[in-house]
């Protein structure tokens, strides 16, 4: 399959000045962003990539940071990190308090900002210095130690991240976070604050298409068992409300981030990263989403 002649079509055909949607501004540090950006790139499970655009430029990852630290989480907890979140989808918005109410402190799933809030607090109370691990696991899967936090997002939305603030707090109140309040939420905006490029997100995801192996090499990072399921939860829960719609359009598992960046992956084919940050009222980037649509319909690879 040549890839690069797929994405030169996508090039093409979609302009980025006409994308629809606005910049996410609740984290006033993301609103300084450039409404235009747009860049995608695909690497094979055969070794080759392609790219167009923006692919080389580093953008805040937001939520597409959940995947890792569910994967470190599934890794140190097993079948017991279930017991705390749950693993449907949530057909609410990702910061919704209403349903964390009558579910009684058990998020719907683990990319909701409830279920990451607690899969924070699982890290936080493991490790020593979760950052670093987060960072640590990052740069080994992506090949690179270019992988850094944007101190200033991470302070932007610790002085804004109000809704965040009450969804950990009610968490506490029924016994579903353990350590301090403080720490979980610094950790958790520090993983959104994380900068990568469609190079890198697409490389590190490489892990999910290789069925838990690092790219280009044996070593394994996550059993199959948990990358499957991994998998299955992008599938049903990667766009919160959105994902049934992504799931009909795209037909792959991915992660959004309100940072306007979009991962996908096709087991055993592909892994694709897109960038504009022009949301839809989602909070999914909405000319993301039409280039992985096209993607899909081009080369015929949906997993369906
Ligand atoms: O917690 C928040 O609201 C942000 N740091 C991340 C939200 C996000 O990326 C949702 N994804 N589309």
């Amino acid at each position: 399959m040549n890839y690069q002649k797929v994405l030169d079509e996508i090039a093409v055909e979609l302009d980025a000045s006409e994308a629809q949607g606005k910049v996410a501004s609740y984290i006033p540090e993301l609103a300084k962003v450039d409404p235009d950006k747009f860049g995608m790139y695909l690497q094979d499970a055969s070794g080759n990539h392609a790219q167009f655009g923006d692919s080389e430029e580093k953008f805040s990852i937001q939520s597409i940071s959940k995947v890792f630290t569910l994967g470190m989480a599934m890794r140190l907890k097993g079948d017991d990190l279930w017991k705390r979140v749950n693993v449907e989808p949530s057909g609410n918005p990702f910061n919704s308090l209403m349903q964390l109410e009558y579910e009684k402190g058990i998020p719907r799933n683990p990319f909701i900002n409830a279920g990451a809030l607690v899969i924070s607090d699982i890290l936080v109370e493991h490790f020593e210095e979760p950052k670093y691990e987060l960072l640590k696991m990052l740069r080994r899967i992506t090949g690179t130690v270019n992988i850094h936090f944007d101190e200033e997002v991470a302070a932007s939305e610790m002085q804004t991240g109000y809704r965040n603030v009450a969804l950990i707090n009610y968490l506490k109140s029924l016994g579903n976070i353990r350590c301090n309040i403080d720490k979980v939420l610094d950790f958790y905006f520090h993983q959104c604050s994380i900068t990568m490029t469609c190079s890198e997100l697409a490389k590190s995801f490489m892990v999910f298409v290789n069925n838990g192996k690092l790219m280009n090499s044996d070593t394994r990072i996550l059993p199959e068992r948990t990358v499957r399921r991994i998998n299955a939860m992008m599938q049903t829960c990667g766009f919160y409300d959105e994902s049934g719609e992504f799931s009909f359009q795209v037909g792959l598992p991915g992660k959004s981030g309100v940072g306007g960046g979009i991962v996908a992956v096709n087991p055993n084919l592909y892994s694709v990263a897109v960038w504009s940050p022009k949301l839809n009222e989602k909070g999914n980037s909405e000319l993301g989403m039409r280039a992985l649509e096209k993607l899909t319909t081009l080369t015929e690879t949906s997993v369906f």
